[in-house]
């Protein structure tokens, strides 16, 4: 039996459905049984255990019987204590093999600049001290939060504003990043081992507009913010203090460059190459597209964010 924490999530909802086709049995810790993911994942053959991260007997609950275990949560700053707390289940319920997926690597340190980074770190490091046989999957940017955090902006009016400064970042579809789960999960070679999972190779926010531009067949043009001021306009959104200082954290390290190595994991372990940035634009262009936002407005709009950008410039210069 593998158990999936997160199963409800980007990576393990894909994961899940990954390991059912192989025919194994699949259990998924789910907090909440009746959101529309969970019953998706009853659907599909997998069997529920209600239970938390934050609530150990509920976690030994779903591991009993268990041999292996992949372990993905939400970013948060209790993270590493959640996860920890998946880590003791596992030792007590004497599991064989914990995948963990982890930070982007150069986060992942105990010095790191990151919040979420060092906690990775924290929960690698507890695993193994567990002496549990592990593999560590340290993906990279994951297309999937151009959907929330792009696609508003570009379909209402055409700007991709950003705090990534011209750097190159080799964005990774989570689906790839499930898929190397579903391989490691399922082979034996994988034991303590540690893999960078990115796509096939790394582009800047200014080529990345041009993608989105292709795939909707409208312009958008790229709008480069500096992170303080991308801080502030999350503040002003009501976004938590934590998140702001988190996706500036990320920020300064991809402006820094620690996105652009790209690993050959995915087709490493798999057998096929990763999915491109331009096969996942032309998949979802729908989210980016301008639909029924009225010309004036939009032009109004677009007159307004030119404003934002060229504050952006300024404040840059400074
Ligand atoms: N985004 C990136 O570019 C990126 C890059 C590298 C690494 N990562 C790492 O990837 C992870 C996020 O992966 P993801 O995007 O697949 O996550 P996600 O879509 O946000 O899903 C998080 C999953 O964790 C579950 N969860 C959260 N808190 C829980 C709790 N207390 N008990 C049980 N389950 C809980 C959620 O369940 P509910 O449905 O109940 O909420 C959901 O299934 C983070 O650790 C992040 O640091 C992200």
């Amino acid at each position: 039996m593998i158990l999936v924490i997160g199963a409800t999530g980007k990576i393990g909802g894909e994961v899940a459905r990954l390991l059912v086709s192989t025919g194994r049995p699949v259990r998924a810790l789910v907090r909440d049984p009746s959101k529309a993911a969970a019953h998706a994942l009853a659907r599909q053959g997998v069997e529920p255990a209600t239970g938390d991260l934050g609530d150990a007997a509920s976690l030994d609950a779903a591991m009993q019987g268990v041999d292996r275990v992949f372990l993905v949560s939400a970013q948060d700053l209790r993270q590493a204590e959640l996860q920890g707390n998946a880590v003791d289940a596992a030792l007590r319920a004497t599991v064989g093999h914990i995948v963990k997926v982890s930070g982007i690597a150069p986060s992942v340190s105990p010095g790191g600049p990151a919040e979420i980074g060092r906690q990775h770190w924290q929960t690698e490091h507890r695993i193994e001290e567990s002496g549990v046989p592990f593999t560590f999957l340290r993906p990279g940017f994951f297309m999937q939060n151009l959907l929330e955090t792009a696609a508003p902006m570009v379909s209402k009016l055409g700007l991709l504003a950003a705090p990534m400064g011209g750097a190159p970042i080799a964005m990774v579809d989570a689906r790839d990043i499930a898929a190397v789960a579903a391989e490691v999960l399922t082979g034996d070679s994988h034991h303590d081992r540690v893999y960078d999972v990115t796509g096939p190779r790394a582009f800047g926010y200014e080529e990345l507009a041009a993608v989105l531009a292709h795939a909707t067949g409208q312009r958008v043009r790229y709008v480069s913010m500096p992170p303080g001021f991308a801080a502030n306009v999350l503040r002003r959104q009501g976004k938590p203090d934590w998140y702001v200082e988190h996706l500036v954290e990320m920020a300064e390290l991809f402006r820094a460059g620690a996105g652009a190595t790209v690993s050959t994991t995915v087709r490493d372990l798999t057998g096929r190459p990763p999915r491109t940035i331009e096969s996942f634009a032309a998949e979802h262009a729908r989210p980016f597209t301008q639909e029924g936002v009225p010309q004036l407005l939009h032009t109004a709009a677009r007159f307004g964010l030119t404003m934002v950008g060229r504050a952006a410039s300024v404040l840059r210069a400074r």
